[in-house]
């Protein structure tokens, strides 16, 4: 079984309680990535972390730079990566707090550089990517739950948005009737990345507010907040099972 890595997102700039081994700011080809990566230590195993938004919480999703990221996980030798999210629920049962492994995405990024094939290494490279998820990392983390009586939404279609601002109702209009169950900004250019170096790669979504138009009112930052911090722990469990399972 090859290295896990995990990407951390908003709300995950570090594991608590959780033993760091070795930490090392990286360089890469394609620049530094968001922080120095991780090398944690959780009943013997041993895993990777990497705050996507840095250690600070201070890179926006549109100025990540999503190809060091993924360059500096593949050359410390991980082969599975399972990238955290939180996310805006849009279907009827992805209310806020629910987990979700989503198994499908569409993007509406727009300006990332999303390819490490762009014309300058001397390749084109066209990389399948049907499932864009990896189905086996999918389930791991799916039987990982159910071990752990969690309640995880399997499959769905995650939309990635351009950020840094949050969608208008019409636009959230529109990815519902594009089949989006869940949006977020960040799975995008990342899983693509992954894919291009052969990593499998799965998100575990949490819902942190109904998306635009889906509740009355304005989304509440407070409410993020707050719904970041209660799903936590659960996150957490979740993905400790994985490291010292999976
Ligand atoms: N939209 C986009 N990204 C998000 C949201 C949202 O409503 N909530 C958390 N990340």
């Amino acid at each position: 079984m090859g290295l896990l890595g995990i990407i951390g997102g908003s709300g995950f700039s570090t594991l608590p309680e959780v033993e760091v081994i070795h930490r090392e700011w990286v360089q890469t080809a394609y620049g530094a990535p968001s922080a120095e990566l991780l090398t944690l230590s959780h009943q013997g195993r041993q895993f990777c972390f990497l705050p996507r938004h840095g250690a600070g919480h201070s890179i926006p999703p549109h100025a990540i730079n999503y190809r060091a990221n993924i360059q500096a996980l593949a050359d410390r030798g991980v082969t599975r990566l399972i990238a955290l999210g939180a996310v805006g629920g849009i279907a009827p049962d992805c209310g806020p707090l629910r987990l979700c492994v989503p198994d499908q995405l569409i993007d509406y990024t727009w300006g990332r550089l999303g390819t490490f094939h762009d014309g300058t290494d001397g390749d084109v490279v066209h990389v399948d990517f049907t499932a864009p998820f990896t189905p086996a990392l999918r389930e791991t983390l799916l039987s990982a739950g159910a071990h752990l009586a969690l309640d995880l939404r399997a499959g769905g279609t995650y939309g990635v948005t351009q950020g840094p601002r949050l969608e208008t109702a019409a636009e959230i209009r529109r990815l519902e009737r594009d089949g989006c169950d869940l949006v977020g900004m960040t799975a995008m250019p990342e899983a693509a990345l992954a894919r291009e170096r052969g990593l499998d790669y799965a998100l575990l979504a949490f819902v942190v507010n109904w998306a635009a138009g889906k509740a009355a009112g304005e989304v509440g930052m407070a409410e993020i907040e707050s719904n970041l911090a209660r799903c936590g722990d659960a996150v957490r469990r979740l993905l400790l099972a994985v490291a010292t399972d999976g």
